[in-house]
């Protein structure tokens, strides 16, 4: 449209200045000869009774002065006029113009002097009139009285107006015309061009490139367009020689890495495009207040976690939620970017929520509903309505904004967690040829549990347009297909692993997720590095043992039991007073709700108690860091404890664990876990504890410092071992193959 106006514009200026200078002249010029036209009649009028008026003067006959001035009572435009001595005194006036009078009048004395008559407009009656003045004169030239004649020239006013009047709505009518007529030529002659461009750009990108729809531009337009099939044709030939490579190394790789699953993914999707929908995005734009600076953070998030590493391999366009206040400022007109911000493996597509739709669908139904129904940490959850509704609302404009991006060709789309379990059947409804998979990042529980749920038919219908649910571990499996052969009318099959509704089957398989394998400590940046220097000075952590833990600040996560045992433990064994320090680094998370932010509140209070219980000299047994920290900052820490303390109540996997274990190369250090985390299934070397057990928290934390090095070195070296084969490429490949095999990608 600014175009547009940029093209139109001048032109119409240039006819406005053109035709209003036309005006102005055709205006002067009626202007001037209805001027001369009044003045010609003036003169006429005024010479006409020249002879009688040289009577009244030789005669002195005011009578007849009278009835001459009477005589112009009765016309139209003439006002009017005015018989004066030699020396400017009125005789006779016609009445209508008497206030006449009071008038001065300078020019009589000049033209009785002069003896030539004078022709001009006056002000009279807040108007103008035409006033012209004769000098009567005897046989001698001597100067004997003036006649002055007033017209009336209003109507020289009426006529221009109504004639300006006249040019204006001929301009107008002009430029109307002409902007009419320059739209339908751009529509023509441009904008058509474009759209059919544009149409056909879209049809490309969506992979429709058949004769039906190709491009028929003949002129620039059409090379351009040629252009970029000859690009699309080369892409074509390249995608299916890597697709053809990617199948022969796949099958000499042993172990998986970054590479074998960017292969498996070329090998078997080809160029079927994979999509990620989750509702954390993998960075966010936020601006710093006091600085004004906007950084880009990765948020602390399992999803995120696992996920970036499998699109940075394999690529794609990942969908989530744009909840970073400087996050449109990042984004293209489609709302898309590409990630890394340094190094664009993928595209990441923002959606935007208003706040009602977060507070709703994200705090309410999703994180005050979903997520403690399905953790068992004696958090009640809470269902409303209208949450219910905007999770809903939000599921479909997720829905929309997917949809818009899918080729032709059939994609492969993989959602994750509690967030969309409305959006498989959304998709499946518009694109039955899409693939689609869930993946339940947290536990799933039992039957009777998700009962409470009052829309729990609605979520399992939802869920059930997958082709794959997966969960990290059999049980949660378990109990998905008890609670869908309780719940809903379905058939099980135990033998397939799978959930039929309406003729649709779903396949439930466990997938443990995992972090990369490899955290390596060479790529450290120096800022964090120096930050816990810092630390490390400050309290001495030098000769101490040192414990940490690396949470989001959530009740699942069992952080009092965690600050209750390390008590229970300097209670119990008071040696360790002075020796042992624990580091919690602490995210605030969800702090809009009212249970997450208690519990901020309940650690600050408990830890500042028990370091007031232990303080001595520079010594307090907790050091809460309580903010968001990169990925970059905690791997330091990790290099650094000897100690890691995951003491979940209840979690779905939780890869703080697996990660602590990917950045110990060295062999040393510790790991505690609660055994009610997933990791626990696989984790069988580290210390598990029950964190609801604050005494056999708090031994366990004895026991991971004094256990031999030699048997600390054997644990890590199991637990390394499980990590590296079963890391996130593999859990992503074998997502992708069980895919493959169902649908025959
Ligand atoms: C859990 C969920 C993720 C979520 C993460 C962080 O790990 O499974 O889906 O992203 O918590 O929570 P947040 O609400 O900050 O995204």
């Amino acid at each position: 449209m600014r175009r547009l106006l940029l093209f139109i514009l001048p032109i119409l200026l240039i006819v406005a200045i053109g035709f209003t200078i036309f005006g102005i002249m055709q205006i002067r010029f009626t202007e001037e000869r209805l001027m001369d036209d009044l003045q010609k009649k003036a003169k006429a009028v005024d010479e006409s009774i020249e002879f009688s008026a040289r009577n009244i003067f030789l005669n002195n006959d005011l009578k007849s002065a009278n009835r001459l001035v009477e005589s112009f009572q009765k016309r139209e435009r003439l006002q009017g006029c005015v018989v004066y001595d030699k020396d400017g005194k009125i005789l006779a006036i016609t009445e209508r113009i008497t206030d006449w009078k009071d008038k001065e009048k300078a020019y009589l004395a000049e033209v009785a002097a002069k003896k030539a008559p004078r022709g001009a407009l006056e002000k009279f009656r807040d108007s103008s009139v035409y006033s012209y003045i004769l000098p009567v004169t005897d046989d001698e030239n001597n100067i004997l009285g003036m006649v002055e004649v007033i017209y009336d020239t209003s109507y020289v006013f009426t006529t221009l107006t109504s004639l300006w009047r006249r040019l204006s709505i001929s301009l107008i009518t002009l430029l109307v015309l002409i902007v009419l007529i320059m739209l339908l030529i751009q529509r023509r002659i441009f904008i058509l061009p474009v759209i059919r461009l544009t149409e056909w750009f879209r049809h490309f990108q969506r992979g429709e490139t058949d004769a039906f729809h190709s491009i028929r531009e003949k002129d620039e337009l059409g090379k351009l367009a040629s252009e970029v099939e000859q690009v699309a044709l080369s892409l074509r030939v390249a995608r299916k020689i890597v697709s053809e490579k990617a199948s022969e190394r796949l099958q000499k790789e042993e172990l998986w890495t970054e590479d074998k699953l960017r292969d498996l993914i070329h090998a078997r999707l080809g160029d079927n495009a994979f999509f990620v929908v989750s509702n954390r995005e993998p960075y966010m734009h936020v601006i710093d207040e006091p600085t004004g600076m906007v950084n880009c953070i990765r948020p602390a998030s399992g999803v995120v976690t696992a996920m970036h590493p499998v699109l940075c391999a394999c690529g794609g366009t990942w969908i989530a939620h744009g909840g970073g206040n400087a996050d449109k400022k990042f984004v293209n007109s489609k709302d898309k970017l590409g990630v890394p911000p340094e190094d664009n493996r993928y595209i990441l597509k923002r959606v935007w929520l208003t706040k009602e739709e977060e507070d709703g669908y994200y705090y309410g139904f999703a994180n005050e509903g979903l997520w403690p129904l399905s953790h068992n940490t004696h958090t009640r959850p809470i269902f409303r309505e209208p949450d219910w509704q905007m999770y809903k609302k939000v599921n479909q404009k997720f829905a929309d904004s997917l949809l818009e991006e899918l080729p032709v060709k059939p994609p492969l789309i993989f959602i994750q967690d509690y967030h969309f379990t409305l959006l498989p059947k959304m998709i499946k409804e518009k694109r039955p040829d899409a693939i689609v998979a869930l993946f339940w990042h947290i536990p799933w529980p039992n039957p009777e549990n998700f009962a409470i749920c009052p829309y729990h038919k609605e979520i399992l219908d939802g869920m059930l347009g997958c082709d794959l649910i997966g969960f990290h571990v059999q049980n949660h499996c378990n109990n998905f297909l008890d609670t869908a052969n309780r719940l809903l009318e379905s058939r099980v099959d135990t033998e397939r692993f799978s959930v039929v509704r309406s003729g649709k089957e779903t396949f439930i398989r466990a997938f443990p997720i995992s972090v990369n394998g490899h955290i390596s400590g060479s790529k450290f940046n120096v800022e964090p590095i120096r930050e816990i220097e810092k630390l490390k000075k400050e309290y001495e952590l030098k000769d101490k043992i040192v414990g940490l833990g690396v949470d989001r600040i959530d009740y699942t996560k069992g952080i009092i039991e965690r600050i209750l045992a390390i008590d229970r433990f300097l209670e119990k064994y008071p040696q360790y007073k002075k020796k042992f320090v624990f580091i919690q680094l602490a995210a605030p998370s969800r702090t809009h709700i009212k249970r997450y932010h208690d519990l901020m509140g309940e650690i600050d209070e408990l830890v500042e108690k028990k370091n007031w219980k232990y303080l001595d000299g520079n010594w307090k047994p907790i050091i809460y860091l309580k903010r968001h920290f990169s990925q970059d900052e905690i791997e330091p820490f990790y290099m650094l404890a000897d100690i890691c303390i995951v003491s979940s109540l209840h979690d779905g996997m939780n890869l703080v664990a697996k990660e602590y274990v990917a950045a110990k190369k060295d062999l040393t250090g510790s790991l505690i876990l609660s055994q009610f985390t997933g990791a626990a299934r696989e984790l069988t070397d580290a210390i598990q504890i029950n964190p609801y057990s604050i005494e056999e928290f708090a031994d366990a934390i004895k026991l991971a410092i004094e256990m031999p090095p030699e048997e600390k070195r054997k644990r890590m070296e199991n637990m390394r071992k499980v990590i590296s084969e079963n890391n996130v490429y593999r859990w992503a490949g074998n997502i992708i193959t069980e895919l493959a095999a169902l649908k025959k990608v």
